[in-house]
């Protein structure tokens, strides 16, 4: 413990930036704003920000609360306050080590897009099936994820104050400088196609933020519920030993309630600057239909939103993946920063050996799945009816399955094994006030295990079977 504080963030701000870097990543960039087009826009935003301030607020608290209070990481932080619990922890620790062996290949398709953009061929990634025969090729994806993953590693090797927290300090605002500026440009656009219709970015926001209830049911509304539940918490990192780990890192006399404020609301304003980015600049050029494209379109729509700008397309596509990858670095750093950390404790290595161990472990496994698309390529059907590649498995069995059980079984163990009470008295241990304390009193104990067992039935499909 002496060693982890020793180790830990220099300052509040530190923290706060690092675990904003953490839960900005390609969810807030990607995910949120398909998710809003396709839930009825405004009627997805505002469930989205009642469900940050409530559940995503609860479960972050638990984490940080339960990393700071035992100094330890997620392997066995659970099993020290309980030992019959000892299993949640480990548990846990798969979530970051399953995501890891696919995030820096994700990692490594924004790198590659940066290089489009660099070099001037953008135009050649709007073509239909750029992207598909990109990811399908045997070398060249490899290459791109390892040199994402090189990157990663070296600023876990860093270590905590020298790597995570400077970087983070440097890159976080500079995402937000950089996403403000697209996000203007975006609503500044406009463009008559040859129908002769002319769409702008400014109707591109109200389509974006004016709550669209044309056909809403009850099934409907519960459906884009869950969207935002699981949204939130894959957005948040919880739920996956990350802020656990991150946690361990902060100093005794920290504000952790104003902290995960903090938190919360940047990830929040990223992944709704996000909306303001993307919803307008597709439905300026490709209007509402363009932006039916689901997961497509960061690497497929964005390119040919952006050929069509003319000469700023190219320079905003190098700002725009700069941006991502800057994202979904830090998102990654603290991936590994996990395993590593759990290691550390675990084998009694020293960082650096540690860091190198897990950075080749990464590399072979990410490599297997790079070849998923390719050598080993196959249509694996998912419980949920749909069917996937390796990496769609991987994302499957963290996110759906066991991100849901994570966070069901630590509600159960906080609100009613431990007690709510050894969060609070965290919270409250340098004096400061819990604000929301009741909140988080009847959210950890009644309202989000209920939601989180829905979650878990919808997203592992059982709830079809009914
Ligand atoms: N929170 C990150 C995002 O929004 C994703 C992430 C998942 C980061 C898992 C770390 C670990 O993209």
């Amino acid at each position: 413990m002496e060693n982890e504080k020793k180790g830990g963030f220099t300052s509040s701000l530190g923290f706060v930036l690092s675990a904003a870097g953490s839960a900005v990543g390609v969810g807030n960039i990607w995910r949120f704003p398909y998710l809003a087009a396709k839930d009825g826009g405004g009627l997805f935003i505002l469930i989205y920000l009642c469900l940050v301030v409530t559940f995503g607020f609860t479960l972050l608290t638990t984490d940080i609360a339960i990393g700071r209070r035992t100094g330890q990481h997620t392997v066995t932080a659970y099993g020290s306050i309980h030992k019959k619990w000892g299993f949640l922890g480990k548990l846990t620790f798969v979530v970051p080590a399953l995501i890891m062996t696919y995030y820096s290949i994700i990692g490594g398709w924004v790198t590659k897009y940066i290089a489009v953009y660099l070099t001037g061929a953008g135009e050649a990634a709007a073509a239909d099936g750029y992207f598909t025969s990109f990811i399908t090729a045997p070398v060249a994806p490899i290459v791109f994820m390892l040199l994402f993953l090189a990157l990663t590693a070296v600023i876990v090797y860093r270590g905590v104050e020298k790597g995570i927290e400077k970087f983070s300090e440097i890159v976080m605002p500079g995402l937000i400088l950089m996403i403000v500026g697209i996000a203007i440009f975006s609503l500044t656009l406009n463009y008559t196609d040859a129908e002769c219709m002319t769409r702008t970015g400014l109707q591109g926001l109200a389509v974006y933020l004016v709550p669209n209830f044309e056909g809403l049911t009850i099934k409907r509304f519960l459906e884009i519920l869950l969207d935002a539940m699981s949204q939130i918490f894959f957005s948040l990192s919880v739920s996956m030993g990350i802020m656990i780990t991150y946690g361990a890192y902060v100093k005794k006399d920290v504000n952790l309630s104003k902290s995960v404020g903090q938190i919360e609301l940047f990830d929040t304003m990223v992944a709704l600057l996000a909306g303001m980015m993307v919803i307008p600049a597709v439905y300026v050029f490709s209007g509402t239909e363009g932006m039916a494209s689901g997961p497509s379109l960061m690497f497929v729509s964005l390119p040919k939103v952006f050929s069509s700008m003319g000469a700023a397309g190219n320079v905003i596509g190098i700002i725009f993946f700069v941006m991502v990858a800057f994202a979904a670095l830090t998102s990654c750093v603290s991936i590994m920063e996990t395993l590593v950390a759990n290691c550390m404790q675990i084998f009694k290595v020293s960082r650096e050996k540690m860091s190198l161990i897990i950075a080749v472990i990464s590399a072979a496994a990410a490599i297997v799945i790079c070849l998923g698309y390719n050598v080993f390529y196959m249509d694996i059907p998912l419980p949920n009816g749909t069917t996937g590649q390796i990496l769609d498995v991987m994302d499957y069995i963290s996110n759906s399955f066991l991100m849901p059980a994570i966070s069901f079984l630590s509600c159960i163990f906080i609100g009613w094994v431990v007690g709510p009470k050894w969060i609070d008295e965290e919270m409250e241990s340098s004096g400061y006030k819990f604000g929301r304390k009741k909140l988080y009193r009847f959210m950890i104990r009644y309202v989000t295990p209920v939601m989180m067992a829905v979650l878990f039935l919808q997203s592992t499909g059982i709830l079809n079977w009914f």
